[in-house]
């Protein structure tokens, strides 16, 4: 093991805000109406665009005719592939820190349609309404050309990608002798699953405003989860210089991966804003978000072979996914199969099928949340045919080191979760048997599932300037897309500097900040909080220098370790009669701000030789109605295992959140396709169904203690998608429970029990 030395004084605070369960710092705001979103912000000529969606899902465009659309007063132009300016040449230059290998998709580029919805024009007009109406007189002719969007007829039609972006590392190769294990095993089970697309659908739909100020400048106000992405995103799309742009998103109204990437109503409303040279906005339609990203489709197999005391011999896990023919989207679906649970003989298999769709999209725990159900589930059907407790199975197998590297964990208490999580839901009064609790007409169905995702750490800046009077400023690049960044990052610097909440501002959102990556991955709190303590750490000693400078001071000769930040002072340890208030401090030493910039970067030699990774274990109660096959989740116990939890309030929100995600995933959420048509039919908030309140039963969590000193500075792993992996196979573990049917078919709608009860 490799020790990380402890910083002097972080985390020793006797009092500090780390571990309290601090509200939102930015809560006021929002309630009030006081946070703008990106579709809020004005100016007094600004313009209104409307985006023109393909009404094919391939082919050319062989006429487009905007005359009955200009006609109208009002509308100020209309943006085709026939009228664009050039843009950037070369696919690098259109290229975002979360573009997969291949050719980014380019806007109005030329007459080719290679999805349905593509955006084919960009009406501008004086009013939103004119705007959207003037769209609908845009005539469009198309030749239509044969389409692929059917997952389950191309399957055949894979291949297997190379490695790739920042995350994606392929399936190990195979150990062992899988194939024939399986064979020789006992007890097997042999499936497979299939998991429909899923949309983001945020609730702020995807806006851009561009205001053009006098001078020529942008302010470009942008959905996005990533400023910095965005901004080199536009100055190398439309050539500008970087110091003529700056991109803001201090707000964002959920996210969740679809923000990852810079969306085509960015590059729209910059278009327009630069050939019109006047403000502009583009905001998408409810249906047109269903114009990019998503989860993607996909079809697993898992095989798994045991001895009969429950032994894992063989694990087979494959995966076919769709990815769009300009580039190669790719998760990590099976390789999480070979780490979870001990054993020998493992192949684990991932592919893609091109299809004639838009790119898919990274979408909270993307892979894990598709890969680990169809896992646990066939550990729950194991279970099942070894006549074995599925928690007991899980714990048969455990494993303390990642077999898939050799490498010990960083930490892993997810032993811990099963325990605590078991003893909370109450698990030890399961009866085993499927059909065997009931509650008059109600089915009783008890399901459990493990789940794992990454502890990521990237590099990221933060900037620090405290004032004479005790107020300090916090700031970096980064987002907060409802996940509590604002509030965790003011948490850190408040405890590293012994200051109350409410003296410390941190700012994010904006490119102009210090540099941080894109918002996503469950890193912020990592990579950012990281950045945070850095710079703080170096205010403090700071502090500590001018503190001792004056012969008269009683903090004079103290070394820093010695030196405790709290209430605004700097107290000497062991003698707290001996302090300095800051302002003291600054006043005495005629310093009137102290500003310090600092990087953090993951411990890569830590790093090199551990797996670093958060660990769940989820308990769910179904009640199916025996004759309609209703399923309503009652109850969910989520355990986690993620580090220090900087605050419990809104680690607990993110973790909530992302369980009901999880029923949606379960139950509700899916994008389907008229395969004649290639389009999505329910792409509206009627026909795609999400959760409401009264699907959405007692949610509780509980954050099992997870100490690691080789994460980050920190300990903190971050929640932001754990919470939502093994939900839907916990939730399917538990419909076999109550019923006796299994389905292997995301998401699981009545439609499907019903048949399985016949
Ligand atoms: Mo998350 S899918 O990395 O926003």
């Amino acid at each position: 093991m490799i020790a990380i030395p402890s910083i002097p004084g972080f985390l020793k605070e006797p009092n500090g805000p780390i571990g309290k369960p601090v509200s939102r710092v930015d809560g006021r705001k929002k309630v009030t109406g006081n946070a703008h979103y990106a579709a809020e912000f004005t100016l007094p000529d600004l313009a209104h665009g409307y985006i023109v969606s393909s009404a094919i899902a391939r082919g050319r465009i062989t006429r487009i005719d905007t005359a009955a659309a200009l006609a109208l007063p009002g509308v100020i132009h209309v943006f085709t592939h026939e009228n664009r300016p050039s843009l950037a040449w070369f696919d690098r230059k259109w290229k975002d820190d979360d573009a997969p290998k291949g050719a980014p998709f380019r806007p109005l580029y030329d007459a080719e349609i290679h999805h349905a919805l593509q955006p084919v024009a960009l009406v501008i007009a004086e009013s939103f309404e004119l705007a959207r109406y003037a769209a609908r007189l845009v005539h469009i002719e198309y030749e239509a050309a044969p389409h692929q969007t059917d997952l389950r007829a191309n399957r055949a039609d894979s291949f297997t990608p190379g490695k790739d972006k920042g995350g994606f590392q392929p399936p190990p190769k195979p150990r062992g002798d899988p194939e024939q294990a399986f064979l020789d095993s006992p007890v097997q089970v042999d499936a497979e699953f299939t998991q429909a697309a899923e949309y983001h659908n945020p609730m702020e739909m995807h806006a851009t405003t561009v205001l053009h100020h006098d001078d020529g400048t942008l302010t470009v106000h942008d959905k996005t989860q990533g400023a910095q992405n965005c901004h080199t995103y536009i100055c190398n799309v439309f050539g500008l210089a970087k110091s003529a742009v700056r991109v803001m998103s201090p707000f964002v109204g959920g996210a969740f991966g679809s923000g990852l990437r810079p969306q085509h109503q960015l590059f729209m409303a910059m278009l327009a804003a630069t050939q019109l040279k006047r403000s502009v906005r583009v905001e998408l339609s409810r249906p047109q978000m269903f114009s990019f990203g998503h989860r993607p489709e996909t079809i697993q197999r898992v095989a798994l072979g045991a001895d009969r005391d429950g032994t894992l011999r063989a694990l087979i896990h494959e995966a076919v996914q769709e990815s769009s023919r300009n580039e190669n989207y790719v998760e990590i679906v099976v390789n999480w199969s070979g780490q979870q649970y001990k054993c020998d003989n493992v192949r684990l298999d991932y592919t893609l099928t091109r299809l004639d769709v838009h790119t898919p999209l990274d979408q909270r725990a993307p892979g894990a949340a598709t890969g680990v159900t169809a896992l646990e589930i066939a550990m729950d059907e194991l279970a099942g045919k070894l006549g074995m407790d599925p928690l007991e199975l899980r714990l048969r197998n455990y494993t303390e080191t990642d077999p898939n590297t050799g490498n010990p964990f960083s930490s892993k208490e997810l032993r811990a979760c099963f325990q605590q999580g078991a003893e909370r839901f109450g698990w030890a009064k399961r009866s085993p048997a499927p059909r065997s609790m009931r509650d008059g007409r109600e089915l009783i169905g008890w399901g459990m599932a493990a789940g794992v995702w990454d502890a990521m750490q990237g590099q990221a800046a933060a900037k620090a300037v405290l004032g004479v009077d005790g107020k300090l400023g916090v700031s970096s690049a980064t987002a907060d897309i409802g996940t509590g960044t604002y509030t965790v990052m003011t948490q850190i610097a408040a405890d590293v500097l012994g200051l109350p909440i409410g003296e410390v501002t941190f700012c994010l959102g904006d490119s102009s900040l210090p540099t941080a990556p894109i918002e996503g991955g469950s890193w912020t709190v990592s990579t950012v909080g990281s950045a945070v303590k850095a710079v703080c750490d170096r205010v403090r000693s700071q502090l500590v220098t001018l503190a001792g400078k004056r012969d008269d001071s009683p903090l004079k000769g103290v070394a820093e370790e010695d030196v405790l930040f709290a209430d605004g002072h700097l107290i000497v340890r062991d003698d707290p009669s001996r302090r300095l208030s800051i302002t003291d401090v600054m006043r005495g030493s005629g310093t009137l701000s102290i500003e310090e910039e600092a990087r953090a970067l993951p411990y890569l030699l830590a790093r090199a030789r551990h797996t670093f990774a958060t660990h769940s274990a989820v308990f769910v109660e179904v009640r199916v109605d025996e004759d309609l096959g209703t399923i309503r989740v009652a109850r969910v116990v989520s355990a986690i295992a993620a580090g220090r939890i900087i605050n419990p309030k809104t680690a607990r929100s993110q973790i909530q959140g992302a369980v009901v995600w999880g029923i949606g995933m379960g139950l509700e959420e899916g994008a389907f396709t008229d395969h004649r048509l290639g389009r999505v039919m329910n792409h509206d908030y009627a026909e795609y169904h999400v959760p409401v309140n009264a699907d959405v039963p007692d949610i509780d969590v509980l954050f099992v203690e997870e100490h690691d000193d080789m994460v980050n500075a920190l300990g903190a792993k971050g929640v932001g998608e754990i919470g939502i992996v093994g939900v839907p196979a916990a939730i399917a573990n538990a419909i076999h429970h109550a019923t006796g049917v299994r389905v292997r078919d995301f998401p699981i709608t009545l439609d499907k029990v019903l048949a399985g009860l016949r």
